[in-house]
């Protein structure tokens, strides 16, 4: 008969300790500690080291390179981020905020890929609730198989059955296993499931996505280690008022973490953006103060965003600083760098900036589009609506170098603008061979002021 164990887990790192603490002694987390019984079968043997072992040890020489083959998804931005297509015997876990769309995008996945078994197992949702939901992404009559359940053993042995091309698990959280007997959710149970399917996925080489949820951090839920197991952790980010969802690889063993996927939430689903740049810009900022537009890049893609800024005489006696979209820190730089090296006054002012379209940008070569917003609000001048700007600003106001000037180049010259601020250092590295586009190097931010706002 199988003995069983009793064990206290920190719900945080997953830290086991033989009796209940109130602080763990790994992460330092308060009133982590949770019990769970753990069914041990018959003691390990020793010596099962020394057993003979199907695998040898193998010089680089020796191992066969077999080609790879990756299965296309049959969504450009989902492959984009995956590295070129779902890897066979990989897992890939999918975080993100609830009602963020993870459900929507891999159901969406699995109605649309042709001539492939696909297992779609939800313990999240009944499979009314799943038919409802395919019914308004408009493809009800796919081929692939849907199931509701939480057990891992029955859902392995489905698998099994079935032997699919793809299996979907929505989500990791709702799992539980027979072998652990803590509640669903607990570090316990999604270390065990994790590595059940782990060990499915490998054996089979099927590949499986699993969806995850997030802690209200924002980091997944459940043991750091659930990150360690999966070969690729995508994350789905976004700002619930805004339609906008961006898929990012936060890591990836068969390709890159800088690539991103964007995507738009409609009544019917999950729409690929394929052009950012046109959902982000609104035409309609010529002759408004306040407003310049970047050439940013996020991962590795180039796109214009529009900077809004409003500079006003503060009501109060400490001016109001805010900022949506850029980091606070790094605009309180900027101004004072705006005060300092160009001598304008704002310290009696409010200053609001905000990137539209509900998008977070961490790309520092966004900052001298930053400073001509605020001082085009300052002023109340409109910046020429025609020249997009790029370029990091150091603290004694020179504009420094930005990464893959070449792709900000082109896709400012993609939407039609006729200049583009850049970094005079960056000169020398520009290939990109411009059609219509006028490329003005400046090396202060004075020199760019004097473009954008003369007459
Ligand atoms: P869902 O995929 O259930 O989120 P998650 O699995 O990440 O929790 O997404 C639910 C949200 O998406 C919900 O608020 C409604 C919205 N939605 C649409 O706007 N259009 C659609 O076609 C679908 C299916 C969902
Ligand atoms: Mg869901």
């Amino acid at each position: 008969m199988a003995k069983t164990k009793s064990v206290f887990v920190c719900q945080n790192c997953g830290n086991e300790s033989a009796k209940w603490v109130g602080k763990c002694s790994a992460c330092g987390e308060w009133n982590t500690y949770v019990e769970e019984v753990v069914l041990t079968g018959k003691s390990k043997n020793p010596t099962s080291f020394f057993s003979d072992s199907p695998q040898k040890p193998q010089k680089l020489t020796e191992i066969e390179l077999r080609p790879e083959v990756r299965m296309n998804s049959g969504n450009s931005e989902l492959d984009r981020v995956l590295g070129g297509g779902v890897v066979p015997g990989s897992l890939v876990l999918v975080g993100g905020d609830p009602g963020i769309g993870k459900s929507t995008l891999v159901l969406q996945v699995s109605l649309t890929l042709k001539n492939k078994t696909i297992l779609y197992v939800s313990g999240e949702e009944s499979l009314q609730q799943l038919k409802m939901r395919a019914q308004r992404v408009g493809k009800d009559d796919s081929e692939c198989l849907f199931l509701s359940e939480t057990s891992i053993e029955k859902i392995l042995h489905h698998a099994q059955q079935t032997s699919p091309d793809l299996l979907i698990i929505d989500s990791i959280q709702t799992m539980v296993t027979e072998r652990v007997e803590s509640s669903p959710g607990s570090v316990g149970q999604v270390r065990e499931c994790a590595g059940l399917i782990l060990k499915y996925a490998k054996a089979s080489q099927t590949p499986v996505i699993l969806i995850g949820h997030i802690n209200k951090e924002g980091s997944l839920a459940g043991p750091k280690v659930l990150e360690h197991m999966v070969d690729t952790v995508l994350q789905f980010e976004g700002d619930k008022n805004y339609m906008y969802r961006i898929l990012r690889a936060i890591k990836n063993r068969f390709g890159s973490t800088s690539e991103l996927g964007i995507f738009e939430m409609q009544q019917n689903g999950l729409r690929e953006v394929l052009n950012p740049s046109e959902l982000l810009l609104s035409s309609e900022h010529e002759g408004l103060s306040g407003v310049c537009i970047a050439a940013a890049l996020e991962g590795m893609r180039p796109f214009l965003i529009e900077v809004q800024a409003l500079v006003s005489t503060a009501v109060y006696g400490t001016p109001q600083r805010s900022s949506t979209g850029f980091d606070l820190r790094r605009m309180n730089m900027l101004l004072a760098v705006l005060e300092k090296r160009m001598g304008f006054k704002l310290g009696t002012r409010d200053v609001f900036l905000n990137i539209a379209g509900g998008i977070k940008v961490n790309d520092p070569g966004i900052d001298l589009a930053v400073l001509s917003a605020v001082l085009s609000s300052s002023v109340d001048k409109a910046a020429n609506a025609k020249t997009a700007i790029t370029g990091e600003v150091g603290l004694s106001g020179e504009v420094r170098s930005v990464s893959r000037i070449d792709q900000r180049i082109a896709e400012a010259e993609k939407l039609g603008f006729e200049s583009i601020i850049i970094p005079k250092s960056n000169l020398k590295s520009v290939t990109f061979k411009t059609k219509t586009i006028r490329v003005i190097p400046v090396q202060q931010v004075k020199e760019a002021f004097q473009i954008l706002f003369q007459d």
